[in-house]
């Protein structure tokens, strides 16, 4: 009996030394994560095949190899001789390919135009999410992973199911995959060192009517962008009905799945990879976001008022990076006898939005008030016109006098993701078009009497 005992607390000491030796052994010097101990996209759609083919050309998927991404990241490295400014312009990997960053390649923006892992170049992925803990702060990407090593022993799939059994994987539930705090803490940027708030999109919804007290009337970030699927556009304004379904093709039918689209305002990116569905998808998604009507009670004194609600949206309208975002009205109002009483937010022959035009966006600024568009210089918001989630902005137009019998009101709010003017100094003049979508239309014929 007694030699057994002796020998078991051998094996336990053999076996705590050895597992110590291995987590040691799986960092690499620079403290990193070793490469090794993630599992690659490909193997988890073995099972995960319809998540897998939602996730693919997804932005996160496509995070480091979007052009757009490519050309903004090398355009703000340019040029810089401020520390703290190079700081900020070499800080991107963290949430554009957080495995890479993890792993010690690349960690900074100017490494991504090394020779890349193949893992590094996948984007946001499974087994990052999937492997995640928690997050310590609400922004610049803390959080925290516990990934397994590799192929052959993937660890533990954290994610939403209690009664989880995955033959391949160990499973648990986690709260945090739950909470719009694991979307929020990359989807809330600051600048590394001025602490200027570059994006908000967590801390909007924080503050907003859809993270209500109630956790039954509460509606998280997967709550409207993880039931989004064609057809079903699952915004605050329209229906958001559950997506019955498997896991994989080896498990249980359940109530839900989280469909894994991440679909946003920007389709365009994803159909430049061959994607066919998300220009559609996000197309349905901004359809739903907005609405649009008008107060004529001041009309006697040529004012017209103009209210626009974000009736859709969990978040600012618009959200993310919004002083690359262009949100706008094109009005134009003509009268009985169909002349011209009043024009704007019309684009010319280049594509550019006129003088004028109402716009709403955010604008960063140097610190000294000068405007500035490289985000490693901005110190301070200059403005911010967006529209808060459920509330409604007002814009006044002023009619020039006259006499109408009456006028024909026509408003449109358009989107587009990255302004014309931008993408013609990055990729060249006229090679690569965004679609300007219309949110909302309204026709309206006001009567003068
Ligand atoms: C940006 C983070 C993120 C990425 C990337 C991601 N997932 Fe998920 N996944 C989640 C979250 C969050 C949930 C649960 C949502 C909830 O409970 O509100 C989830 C749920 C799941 C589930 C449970 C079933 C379901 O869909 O409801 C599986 C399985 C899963 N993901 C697999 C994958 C696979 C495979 C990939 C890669 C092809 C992937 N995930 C990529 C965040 C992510
Ligand atoms: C050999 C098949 C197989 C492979 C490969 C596989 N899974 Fe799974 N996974 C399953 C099955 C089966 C379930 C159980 C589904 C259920 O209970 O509805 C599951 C469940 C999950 C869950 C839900 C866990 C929970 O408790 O909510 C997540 C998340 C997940 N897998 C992620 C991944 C990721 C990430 C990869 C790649 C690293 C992966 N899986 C690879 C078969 C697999
Ligand atoms: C590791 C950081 C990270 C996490 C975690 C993360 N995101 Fe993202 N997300 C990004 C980045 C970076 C992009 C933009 C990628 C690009 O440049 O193409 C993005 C893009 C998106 C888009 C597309 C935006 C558009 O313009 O169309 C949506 C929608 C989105 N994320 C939702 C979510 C949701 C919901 C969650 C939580 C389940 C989440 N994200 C978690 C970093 C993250
Ligand atoms: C009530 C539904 C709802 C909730 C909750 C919600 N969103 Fe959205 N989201 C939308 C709609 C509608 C749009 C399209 C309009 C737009 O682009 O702002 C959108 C757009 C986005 C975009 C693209 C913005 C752009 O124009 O580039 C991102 C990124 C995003 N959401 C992330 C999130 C994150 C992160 C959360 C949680 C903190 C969240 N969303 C919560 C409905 C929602
Ligand atoms: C803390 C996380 C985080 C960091 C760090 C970060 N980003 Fe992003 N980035 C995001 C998120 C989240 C989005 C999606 C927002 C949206 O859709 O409006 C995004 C979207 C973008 C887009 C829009 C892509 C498109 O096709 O519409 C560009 C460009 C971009 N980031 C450039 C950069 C550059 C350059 C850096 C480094 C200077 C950087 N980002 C650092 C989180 C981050």
């Amino acid at each position: 009996m007694k030699s057994v005992k002796k020998n078991r607390t051998v094996i336990f000491i053999v076996y705590v030394i050895s597992s110590f030796l291995l987590i040691i052994a799986s960092y690499s010097k620079s403290g990193h994560y070793q490469l090794s101990r993630f599992v690659k996209p490909e193997i988890c759609s073995g099972c995960h095949e319809g998540i897998y083919n939602q996730w693919r050309y997804s932005m996160h998927s496509l995070a480091l190899v979007d052009p757009v991404y490519k050309k903004v990241a090398s355009y703000f490295l340019k040029g810089l001789t401020v520390k703290d400014e190079i700081l900020e312009a070499e800080s991107c990997p963290k949430c554009h390919t957080p495995i890479g960053y993890m792993t010690g390649l690349p960690v900074k923006t100017s490494e991504e135009k090394q020779k890349l892992p193949d893992i590094a170049v996948k984007g946001i992925q499974c087994d990052f999410c999937h492997s995640a803990t928690g997050a310590e702060r609400n922004y610049n990407n803390s959080i925290a992973v516990e990934p397994g090593f590799g192929e052959d022993n993937p660890g533990t799939k954290r994610g939403p199911f209690k009664d989880s059994d995955s033959e391949y994987h160990d499973s648990a539930y986690s709260k945090f995959h739950t909470e719009s705090k694991i979307c929020g803490t990359c989807h809330n940027v600051r600048h590394v060192v001025y602490g200027t708030k570059l994006e908000s999109t967590y801390d909007e919804w924080l503050k907003g009517p859809y993270n209500s007290d109630d956790p039954k009337k509460r509606i998280t970030c997967q709550g409207c962008h993880m039931y989004q699927r064609l057809g079903y556009p699952a915004t605050g304004s329209t229906e958001r009905p559950k997506n019955p379904g498997s896991a994989s093709d080896f498990s249980k039918k359940r109530e839900h799945i989280f469909t894994h689209y991440f679909v946003g305002g920007n389709g365009f990116v994803p159909s430049l990879f061959n994607d066919k569905i998300r220009l559609k998808m996000a197309e349905e998604r901004l359809k739903n976001a907005a609405e649009l009507s008008i107060d004529a009670s001041g009309i006697k004194d040529y004012k017209l008022v103009i209210n626009i609600k974000n009736s859709g949206a969990g978040h600012y309208l618009p959200t993310g990076l919004t002083n690359v975002r262009q949100m706008w009205l094109e009005i134009s109002i003509t009268d009985h006898k169909r002349r011209v009483v009043y024009r704007s937010g019309r684009t010319d022959k280049n594509g550019y939005i006129t003088e004028g035009t109402i716009i709403y966006n955010t604008v960063f600024g140097d610190g000294k008030g000068k405007p500035v568009v490289n985000i490693s210089k901005a110190r301070e918001i200059l403005s911010d016109k967006r529209i808060p989630p459920m509330k409604t902005v007002s814009e006044t137009i002023k009619l020039p006098s006259g006499r109408y019998r009456y006028i024909n009101v026509n408003i449109k709010l358009l989107y587009r993701s990255v302004p014309q003017r931008s993408l013609d100094s990055l990729m060249g003049r006229g090679k690569v078009k965004f679609p300007v979508i219309t949110m909302e239309e309204l026709n309206k014929k006001v009567i003068w009497n």
